[in-house]
């Protein structure tokens, strides 16, 4: 079989513009929420990534219908009855727990194995199943989640933490409770709005309060919809911030920038200047960035942690000394590991990362650890003295539609090749 790897040469900086693919972390649970209700829904700018691949395959196998026709995917429901997810692509990605909300508000019944996801933590869904029981779900674990109910109603529920995932999964089994649901502490990452404009879109009654609890009014008839997906914060955030670690000039054309203030505050402290408007979001930096004496990661709208390995990277080449500390997932910093390959000065204890920048990193061979770990290689290559190759780049398809691809377009001197053509 053919190995995928990135090769780059770095140490040019970037200049140009792009559009970035529709979001992953908004598209997986709205595919989700195609299953409940009647009629065609049709998701525009869905990206064309692995995991959105694997949760069509999913999908197909519980009997639905998936074309795709330019950047649109066009879902029809099934006529079957199945309840059961497939082990293959299930285990694969993470989201596919939200499969368990979403089927047990059509069928009352759903049997998946235990979601896997990117090996940056233990991941629990202790959240998730407390809050589908006070909804009214009962489960049975072993190697599967079996849950049934015999009616699901309408609650309040507080959660101990804003889980993205756990506020997802309620929301799509509570659009088929009896009754109205509120979730505190609910998630405010902006993919949980975008699920629920999609759902209020097939006719659901959901909305976001003034106090950031979601409010939901269950057993709406639930309809056909077309619903464009917004640009991905992650993939544009890993593309200013390319521009961060090379140098350069770099516009991301369907990017508002919204909802990326966290960074825009963190680009700025590093030197560069970023301003949005109507033509997207623009970034210019210079080829060597001030340091971040101190930055945590938190829920949104606090910095996002997909973005702290990319940010690893850019600050492994900075102008002095940072500290990193990780809040949300324990392991991301096995991508520190891979970047000392490339010369890089990062120590880390605890949550926290301390890194010296260097004045040049140079070219290495690393392995992607896992999805934006991929991503931040990618970006030391980016300003690294040399040829570099990244290989493992299976991590970083599962949410970049063609990193390569992007980067080129923005300057950069990268390129995907196979063990055949070495
Ligand atoms: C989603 C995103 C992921 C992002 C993360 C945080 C998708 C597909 N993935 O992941 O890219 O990094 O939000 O913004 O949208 N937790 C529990 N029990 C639970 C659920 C979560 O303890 O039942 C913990 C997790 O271990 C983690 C924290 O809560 O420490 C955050 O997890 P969560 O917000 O649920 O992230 P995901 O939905 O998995």
């Amino acid at each position: 079989m053919d190995v995928d790897y990135l090769e780059i040469s770095g140490g040019r900086p970037l200049g140009g513009e792009i559009n970035v693919q529709g979001s992953k972390n908004a598209v997986l649970p709205i595919l989700a929420a195609c299953i409940p209700g009647a009629g065609e829904c049709v998701i525009e700018n869905c990206p064309l990534i692995r995991d959105t691949e694997d949760t069509f395959h999913i999908m197909r196998a519980l009997g639905y219908c998936i074309s795709r026709t330019g950047d649109a995917v066009r879902i029809t429901p099934a006529d079957t009855e199945t309840y059961t997810v497939e082990r293959m692509e299930a285990v694969r990605i993470r989201s596919s727990v939200l499969f368990l909300g979403a089927l047990l508000g059509k069928m009352k019944k759903a049997v998946l194995p235990l979601p896997g996801g990117c090996a940056i933590g233990k991941r629990p869904i202790d959240l998730h199943l407390r809050a589908l029981e006070a909804l009214g779900a009962r489960f049975e674990i072993g190697e599967t989640i079996t849950a049934w109910t015999d009616g699901l109603y309408g609650t309040e529920i507080d959660l101990e933490f804003p889980s993205v995932g756990a506020t997802e999964n309620t929301i799509l089994a509570a659009v088929m409770a009896k009754g109205e649901t509120v979730i505190r502490n609910a998630a405010r990452e902006p993919e949980v709005d975008e699920l629920c404009a999609f759902l209020r879109q097939r006719g659901a009654s959901v909305r976001r309060e003034a106090d950031g609890s979601i409010w939901v009014d269950g057993q709406k008839t639930l309809g056909p919809a077309v619903y464009r997906m917004k640009a991905d914060r992650i993939v544009s955030g890993t593309y200013l911030l390319a521009a961060a670690a090379a140098g350069g000039q770099v516009r991301l054309i369907n990017e508002s920038g919204e909802t990326l203030s966290a960074l825009r505050a963190v680009l700025s402290q590093m030197g560069a200047v970023c301003s949005a408007g109507e033509n997207g979001i623009t970034v210019c930096a210079a080829q060597r960035v001030r340091p971040v004496p101190y930055l945590e990661t938190a829920p949104y709208p606090g910095f996002p942690t997909d973005l702290q390995s990319p940010l690893l990277a850019v600050l492994a080449g900075a102008d002095g000394e940072s500290t990193v500390c990780e809040t949300i997932f324990e392991r991301r910093f096995c991508t520190a590991g891979e970047l000392l390959k490339f010369g890089a000065k990062i120590g880390t204890r605890g949550r926290c990362a301390h890194i010296t920048g260097v004045p040049r990193l140079h070219g290495a061979a690393a392995d992607a650890p896992d999805l934006r770990g991929g991503a931040a290689l990618v970006l030391a290559a980016l300003q690294a003295e040399g040829r570099s190759v990244i290989r493992n780049t299976g991590y970083i398809a599962r949410g970049y539609e063609d990193i390569a691809r992007d980067l080129a377009l923005l300057g950069a001197d990268i390129r995907w090749a196979d063990d055949k053509a070495e």
